[in-house]
């Protein structure tokens, strides 16, 4: 995409997350930068790469404002539209555009790579590059549907590691909405991944892989909620709050007023914040992706 184009399409998308709130001023700063790397990254694949970017803004802030009512009374650290910030964005974002620039490096001629071959170190860069995206924002877009539509599921979830019932919002718990909403957030980013390939003439054979792109997202968006359910449940701390009946923020300290009994240990350990757990369940989920790649098209 020409630089002037990505400049204006990348204010356009600041601007719109700070009017919504979606983005917090800092988070709008890291999303220009993410959307330029990607969108002049992208070139002839920029449908792809764009398409995958923007869908996952626009469907995740859409998300985060369904039944925001509800999710005030369950969320500690509710806000009204999101307010992402900086880090939460570069969890989500920046795996992204290093796929992204990787891509305008070791793939010269996009033209000539056809995804879905790996017969060619040009066709196996593509295809193994764009798994990466693939899969990083399917985890991504699964965990937002997750954690803004599982939240509100009927049952309380139930930890991955150890099955017992815990209070909603714990990290690491399961429930069936969520997972369903994990598999439904990768396969919108398979289909409009699917969507976005660029057909180039010579790969005009090569549909099966273009087919399979969906089920890959939705593949992603469940692995990428295993993963992130593991690391939550284990090396992020999970306290509940008994007065509010609230899963505390992240390794907050003790507020004014608050009695520690009142804080109750659920789960984990305190390693990882909910960025770091977003971060690398995505990349992981981006390298397995490119691993099954490897396997199906190799
Ligand atoms: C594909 O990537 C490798 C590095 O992984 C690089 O050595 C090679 O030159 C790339 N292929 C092309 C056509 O640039």
């Amino acid at each position: 995409m020409h630089i002037s184009v990505a400049l204006a399409l990348c204010s356009l998308l600041a601007a719109h997350g700070i009017r919504k709130g979606s983005l917090a001023p800092s988070g709008a700063v890291a999303a220009f930068a993410v959307g330029l790397v990607t969108f002049v990254g992208a070139r002839d694949a920029n449908l792809l790469f764009a398409g995958v970017l923007i869908a996952f803004y626009l469907l995740g802030s859409k998300a985060t404002k369904y039944k925001q009512e509800r999710k005030r009374q369950l969320e500690e650290d509710f806000r009204v539209g999101g307010q992402r910030t900086a880090t939460q964005v570069l969890a989500n974002g920046f795996t992204g555009a290093a796929a992204c620039a990787l891509h305008y490096v070791l793939v010269p001629n996009p033209a000539l790579a056809c995804f879905g071959d790996l017969s060619s170190t040009a066709s196996r860069n593509h295809t193994l590059l764009i798994l990466l995206y693939v899969g990083h924002y399917a985890c991504c877009c699964g965990d937002t549907f997750a954690s803004e539509i599982g939240v509100l599921s009927a049952s309380e979830p139930v930890l991955i590691t150890t099955g017992k019932r815990v209070p909603r919002g714990t990290n690491g718990g399961l429930s069936p909405l969520g997972v369903a909403a994990s598999i439904a957030g990768g396969c919108v980013v398979g289909l409009v991944a699917t969507a976005g390939l660029p057909l180039a003439p010579t790969c005009a054979s090569r549909l099966a892989p273009r087919a399979a792109m969906v089920a890959l997202g939705g593949a992603g968006g469940f692995i990428g909620s295993m993963i992130d359910s593991l690391l939550g449940a284990t090396l992020q701390k999970s306290v509940y709050n008994t007065v509010t009946a609230k899963i505390a923020a992240d390794g907050r300290a003790l507020r004014a007023g608050e009695n520690p009994a009142q804080l109750r240990h659920i789960s984990g350990i305190d390693v990882l914040d909910n960025h770091q757990v977003n971060f690398l369940s995505s990349l992981a989920t981006g390298i397995v992706l490119a691993l099954v790649g490897l396997v199906c098209y190799g």
